[in-house]
């Protein structure tokens, strides 16, 4: 059956005065993409920055295999094997593409790192095609898969993605969620934080949705998409903007 990886339970989470989290309970089974869903302000990126060891839950537990985690410092987190990639494409803009994946290997041998940074220009075409450009002069897509791969740099067995296809184009998001799946494929446990909610189920085994700091469905990403409740509420707006495309494209005659 499935090994659980990741397991918090009951967090609850405070920014002062501000209560971000009440109450969550998530779980993350090895080699499943896990996709966390909400609208904006629901405490996502609170949840991954929680994982991470940025922020400390003022109650409950976080446990990744048998590590506790809520009283690890963030970069020993990074050395049990699990990364944090945040909002917002955070390159270093004056830092060539090569030195920020090196940036991303400083717990892992130096010796080898730059042999695996080449290795990882070389076999992603999106930053093969400007391996000459400092990260600041790419373009947002280019960024993102950029940070990604830094954090690949760490040789983690769990990463966390925090909206990596915000603003992208939607080829480019396309891009993102696939390479998101085949780091499935290739045995990598994923937790991936979308308001696309559409676009991750396609590829998430499992979905929790948050809403005001709590986590209002959880379920298979096939039981979510057949639960209409969370349908009008989570992908409401996407599947009626796609149905109504959908009938003008076929009445146009072009679909
Ligand atoms: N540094 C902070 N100080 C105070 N309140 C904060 C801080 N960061 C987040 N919050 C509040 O915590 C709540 C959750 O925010 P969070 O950033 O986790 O949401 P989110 O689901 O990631 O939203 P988005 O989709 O916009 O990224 C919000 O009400 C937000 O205003
Ligand atoms: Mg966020």
């Amino acid at each position: 059956m499935s090994e659980s990886l990741l397991k918090a339970e009951n967090l609850t989470v405070r920014y002062g005065p501000v209560t971000a989290l009440h109450d969550v309970s998530i779980e993350v089974n090895k080699g499943e993409i896990v996709a966390l869903v909400g609208a904006n302000g629901a405490g996502k990126s609170t949840l991954l920055k929680t994982l991470s060891g940025l922020l400390r839950p003022a109650a409950g537990t976080i446990t990744y295999r048998d590590i506790n985690l809520a009283k690890t410092p963030a970069h020993e987190i990074v050395q049990s094997g699990l990364v944090h990639v945040p909002e917002g494409r955070q390159v270093f803009p004056r830092f060539s593409m090569r030195d920020n994946l090196l940036a991303g290997s400083f717990t892992k041998n130096f010796h080898t790192a730059g042999k695996r940074a080449d290795a990882v220009i070389a076999a992603t075409p999106l930053l093969a095609r400007r391996s000459g450009s400092l990260a600041g002069q790419l373009s947002g897509g280019e960024q993102q898969m950029l940070v990604i791969q830094r954090a690949l740099m760490a040789e983690p067995d769990m990463i966390m993605l925090d909206e990596p296809s915000m603003g992208l184009s939607p080829v480019l998001a396309d891009q993102v969620l696939e390479l998101v799946s085949k780091l499935r494929d290739d045995g990598m446990t994923v937790l991936l934080v979308e308001q696309n909610a559409l676009g991750a189920l396609e590829i998430a085994d499992r979905v929790y949705a948050l809403a005001t700091g709590e986590v209002l469905y959880s379920g298979t990403s096939a039981e979510l998409k057949d639960d209409e409740s969370f349908a009008d509420q989570f992908l409401g707006v996407v599947t009626a903007d796609a149905e109504r495309l959908g009938d003008q494209l076929a009445e146009s005659g072009d679909g």
